[in-house]
């Protein structure tokens, strides 16, 4: 179960995956992503920032945008997501210690495969929605076709890589639900 990551993917076939340095960033994201018709926005945690932005955002902008976060790969990252009660979690991977919680969070979440076994482990547990990352590392849009003949179940949010020039491809696709990257914030 992964409490209904489906409708966010759904509704939002882009989502920008930024960083968040300061307050500033939080309106300067807002009107940037507004201006493209963006309402999703993956916050990382990757700067020191990033807990204080996401809970900015949300109180600024939530009623708006479905606020995420990304580069989840801890418990404790799960626990905090869950006090800030975000809108969606995103991690690069999948560890054993993660797969409960993040299923008894409430919260919806996609976590990152980029192999056939990674994929089939997944299925195990019951997850149909996954992201494909690094996507450009690991085999981009061909990648995807192959994973479609054989995880006809299974859908992708494929990230890393993607940019203005290629992400249509992948969103043609029909394994595709939406594609995520840096590029729609820059
Ligand atoms: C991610 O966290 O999904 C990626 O780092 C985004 O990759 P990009 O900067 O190549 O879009």
């Amino acid at each position: 179960m992964q409490n209904n990551i489906a409708e966010i993917l759904e509704n939002n076939p882009l989502i920008p995956v930024v960083t968040i340095q300061n307050s500033a960033d939080v309106d300067k994201l807002y009107l940037k992503l507004s201006e493209k018709g963006i309402k999703c926005i993956e916050i990382t945690l990757r700067t020191d920032f990033a807990w204080e932005g996401i809970a900015l955002f949300k109180k600024k902008y939530g009623h708006e945008f479905k606020v995420g976060v990304g580069t989840v790969i801890s418990r404790t990252q799960i626990h905090k997501s869950i006090e800030l009660d975000v809108d969606f979690i995103v991690s690069p991977g999948l560890t054993t210690s993660m797969i409960q919680l993040l299923e008894a969070s409430k919260i919806p979440f996609i976590a990152g495969v980029s192999t056939p076994s990674e994929i089939m482990r997944a299925m195990e547990i019951g997850w149909k929605y996954l992201k494909f990352f690094p996507a450009d590392i690991f085999g981009g849009v061909q990648s995807m076709k192959a994973f479609g003949a054989i995880f006809s179940d299974i859908k992708f949010c494929p990230t890393g890589g993607i940019d203005e020039a290629n992400y249509e491809q992948y969103l043609e696709l029909n394994n595709v639900i939406s594609v995520g990257g840096s590029w729609l914030a820059k």
